[in-house]
């Protein structure tokens, strides 16, 4: 049988075997039998290269196949999309809820206000949700059996472990981790946020457990006058309008002075002219503090503050009932879908 014989058949196969749906199959094709048949009419010389020719063939078509095979097989991989609540390529199961999960309105809104101090350059850290001692009172300028301590409603553990009250629990760890910048003639700036605890009875006004976001910005001549201006900027993005702000004075042992920031409840938001709220706690940042993080309260100075998340998600949705936070009721939940 002439060469180009084998030729023919070897287009003819790899061609099959394209498109086959049980590739394995072709390497029992009926033209390899009529090929190999052929050898007993050939001459003595001929049969060595033919010979060869139809083993080369052979080995075409099973590499062929071989991949052919793994073309169906990769072929048969579902897309699986692991975000998916359940797999998107099967039925839902009946067993299953039928609404979809979302976040939590104040995991949004938590973003929302990271983000909006985020683009006024501040960095981000996360509060913990337990720290000792030091850092939720001594490093903040609450002496030893000082009666402010009382203020927080702290929980312990056995151990003397405390959940946090407020996130200034963050505060000395940021001034400690921003000397090195503030030394190099840099600026500190960053908020702390997240879960707070406090020992408490619970009502429409009071959780056990809540949010705050935390700022500190230390440079060598923060003024108070920046402080009020970056805080109206963040209510006015917060809430998307312009309002007022005035301060009054108020006691924290890590700034002085201490104030409380009062916004003006916008009309939209079902104010009534000269309804006034208080939002924030705040200051320049305490002498002691800055030392106590290592930073020398003569060459630099800084403003910090406070502000519960709940209290100004409340404002802006018109929620009156601080529990629905944590009440885990889905009719509350579905309206932040
Ligand atoms: N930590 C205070 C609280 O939870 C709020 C606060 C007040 C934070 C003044 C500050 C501040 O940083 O300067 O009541």
């Amino acid at each position: 049988m002439p060469s180009h014989d084998i030729d023919a058949v070897r287009l003819e196969l790899l061609e099959r075997v394209k498109t086959s749906e049980t590739p394995r199959d072709i390497l029992r094709a009926p033209e390899f039998k009529d090929l190999y048949s052929a050898i007993g009419s050939l001459s003595a010389e001929e049969k060595g290269p033919y010979g060869k020719s139809i083993n080369e063939l052979k080995q075409a078509v099973e590499a062929a196949v071989e991949e052919r095979i793994m073309q169906l097989e990769s072929g048969d991989v579902i897309s699986l999309d692991v975000t998916a609540p359940w797999d998107v390529n099967s039925v839902r199961p009946a067993f299953l809820p039928t609404h979809e999960g979302s976040q939590h309105p104040l995991t949004k809104e938590m973003d929302t206000v990271v983000d909006i101090f985020t683009r006024m350059g501040f960095a981000a850290v996360e509060s913990r949700q337990i720290d000792d001692d030091f850092h939720m009172f001594g490093s903040l300028n609450f002496p030893e059996n000082h009666p402010a301590r009382d203020g927080y409603d702290t929980f312990r553990t056995e151990e003397g472990f405390i959940p946090p009250a407020h996130t200034s629990t963050m505060q000395n760890r940021i001034l400690q981790s921003g000397k090195d910048v503030l030394e190099a003639g840099g600026q500190i700036a960053a908020i702390s946020y997240g879960r707070v605890f406090r020992n408490e009875d619970v009502d429409a006004t009071h959780e056990h457990t809540f949010h705050q976001v935390e700022g500190v910005f230390v440079s060598k001549n923060a003024t108070l006058g920046e402080m009020l201006g970056t805080l109206q900027a963040f209510f006015e993005a917060y809430y998307g309008q312009s309002l007022r702000i005035k301060t009054q004075p108020a006691y924290f042992p890590f700034v002085e002075p201490g104030l409380e920031i009062m916004i003006e409840k916008p009309a939209v938001l079902g104010g009534k002219a000269g309804e006034w709220l208080e939002m924030v706690g705040c200051g320049m940042v305490h002498p002691n503090v800055l030392s106590a993080a290592g930073i020398d309260p003569t060459q630099y100075r800084g403003f910090a503050w406070g502000m519960g998340v709940e209290r100004l998600v409340m404002l802006k949705y018109g929620i009156e009932d601080l529990r629905h936070f944590e009440s885990a009721k889905l009719n509350f939940l579905r309206k932040f879908a």
